[in-house]
C-alpha cells in the first residue's frame, strides 16, 4: 500500500519527535545501541554573561548576528566565485579557498560553548578611557570583555558604507560585526590559535596577499577587509561597494573623508571579476598598531589583544 504521508512530513514530525535523550534501543541484530543525539550539549547561542545589562545584551546579539552575516557572506562570495573573484585575488592572492571559507564558516556554525562575552571589568582595562574592550589572554582564554565604550560607538552593519567610511581608509572596528569578528578570531574555539596578527595595515594587507599568500587566510585583519568588501559590494551598495583607495589610508587613517572615492573595483559587474587584473598596491601606512607590555598588541583605538 502506497504511503499516504508525505515525505516531508514524515521528517518533520520524527524531527520534533525526537527528545533530548532518547533511550537505547535494540537494533535488528538485537545489540542495543545508545542513540544519544550525537550532538548533545551543543551551545548553538553565543554566550553573553550575566554582567552584561539588558541594552548591552541586545547590541551584542546584534553585533556578533552582525559578525555571522559577514562571515557568511564572504564564504558565500568565495563559494561562488572561488578565485575568479578579483575582491578574492586582492586579499587572498593565489591561495587555495579552503581556509579562509573554514575561517569563515566556523565563525558561522561552529559551536558557541567555548566564547564568553562579559561586560564587567574583571582586568580594570576598561578603565582606559580609549579602550573598546580586550580578549582576557592568559587571564581567560574563552573570555572578551566589551567595555562601554562599545556601546556607543561601533556601528551597526546597516550603516556600511554611510557616514564616510571605506574599507581601505577606515578602522576595522568601525562596525560592532567587524569589530567583534576580530574579537572572535582571537578567541581558541573560533581562531584556533592559527588566526593572528600577520599583515599592518591596509596596504600591508594587500601586499601580503601578493607576496605572501598563504598567510592572508588565516591573517585577522585580512578576513574583516575581505569580509567588509564584499559585503559593501555585493549587498550593501551593490556593484559600488566602498573599497575606497589605498593612498587614503596615509592620510585619513582616523578621520575617512565623505569624499572617498572607490577603487576601480567598484564599476565592475561581477561577470568582469574574471577578466580584471588585480587592483595595483601602493605605499600606505600602518595600521596604528603599537607595541605593549608583555605579549599583547594594542590596536588603534585602544583595542589590547594578548597572545
Ligand atoms: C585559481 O585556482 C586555480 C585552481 O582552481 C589555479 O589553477 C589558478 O592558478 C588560480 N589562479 C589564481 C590567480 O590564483
Ligand atoms: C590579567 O590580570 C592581571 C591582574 O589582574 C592584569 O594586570 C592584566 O592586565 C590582565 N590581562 C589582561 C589581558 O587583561
Ligand atoms: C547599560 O550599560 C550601558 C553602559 O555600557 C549604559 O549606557 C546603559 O544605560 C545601560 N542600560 C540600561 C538599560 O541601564
Ligand atoms: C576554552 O575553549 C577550549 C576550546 O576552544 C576548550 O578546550 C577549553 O576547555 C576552554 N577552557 C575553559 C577554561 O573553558
Ligand atoms: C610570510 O609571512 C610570515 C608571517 O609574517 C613570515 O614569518 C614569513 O617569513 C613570510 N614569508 C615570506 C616568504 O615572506
Ligand atoms: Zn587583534
Amino acid at each position: 500500500m502506497r504511503c499516504s504521508v508525505p515525505i516531508a512530513a514524515v521528517f518533520a514530525a520524527g524531527a520534533f519527535a525526537l527528545p533530548a535523550r532518547v533511550q537505547p534501543r535494540a537494533d535488528s541484530d538485537g545489540h542495543s545501541h545508545d542513540t544519544t543525539p550525537w550532538d548533545e550539549g551543543a551551545t548553538k547561542d553565543f554566550w553573553i554573561h550575566d554582567s552584561c545589562n539588558a541594552t548591552e545584551t541586545t547590541q551584542l546579539r546584534k553585533g556578533l548576528a552582525d559578525a555571522v552575516t559577514l562571515a557568511d557572506h564572504a564564504k558565500q562570495h568565495i563559494l561562488r566565485f572561488g578565485n575568479s573573484s578579483e575582491h578574492y585575488r586582492k586579499y587572498f592572492g593565489d591561495a587555495p579557498s579552503a581556509e579562509a571559507i573554514g575561517n569563515y564558516e566556523r565563525v558561522v556554525s561552529g559551536d558557541r560553548g567555548n566564547a564568553l562575552f562579559r561586560c564587567d571589568n574583571p582586568d580594570g582595562n576598561c578603565n582606559q578611557p580609549e579602550w573598546g574592550g580586550h580578549w582576557r589572554g592568559s587571564n581567560a582564554t574563552n573570555e572578551t570583555v566589551i567595555c562601554p565604550l562599545s556601546y556607543s560607538t561601533r556601528r551597526p552593519l546597516e550603516q556600511l558604507c554611510a557616514l564616510g567610511y571605506t574599507v581601505a581608509g577606515s578602522e576595522t572596528n568601525t562596525y560592532f560585526g567587524s569589530d567583534l569578528l576580530h574579537r572572535l578570531y582571537h578567541m581558541p574555539a573560533f581562531g584556533e590559535d592559527h588566526v593572528e596578527h600577520f599583515a599592518e595595515g591596509y596596504a600591508g594587507a594587500l601586499e601580503l596577499a601578493e607576496t605572501n599568500s598563504s598567510y592572508a587566510t588565516h591573517d585577522s585583519d585580512i578576513l574583516q577587509y575581505f569580509a567588509l568588501d564584499v559585503y559593501a559590494y555585493d549587498i550593501a551598495v551593490p556593484g559600488v561597494g566602498c573599497a575606497g583607495t589605498v593612498d587614503e589610508t596615509a592620510s585619513s587613517m582616523e578621520t575617512p573623508t565623505s569624499t572617498a572615492s572607490t577603487t576601480s573595483t567598484s564599476a565592475q559587474s561581477p561577470s568582469s571579476f574574471v577578466t580584471e587584473p588585480p587592483t595595483p598596491v601602493t605605499a600606505g601606512a600602518a595600521n596604528g598598531v603599537t607595541s605593549a607590555p608583555q605579549d599583547c598588541h594594542t590596536h588603534a583605538g585602544g583595542d589590547v589583544h594578548c597572545v
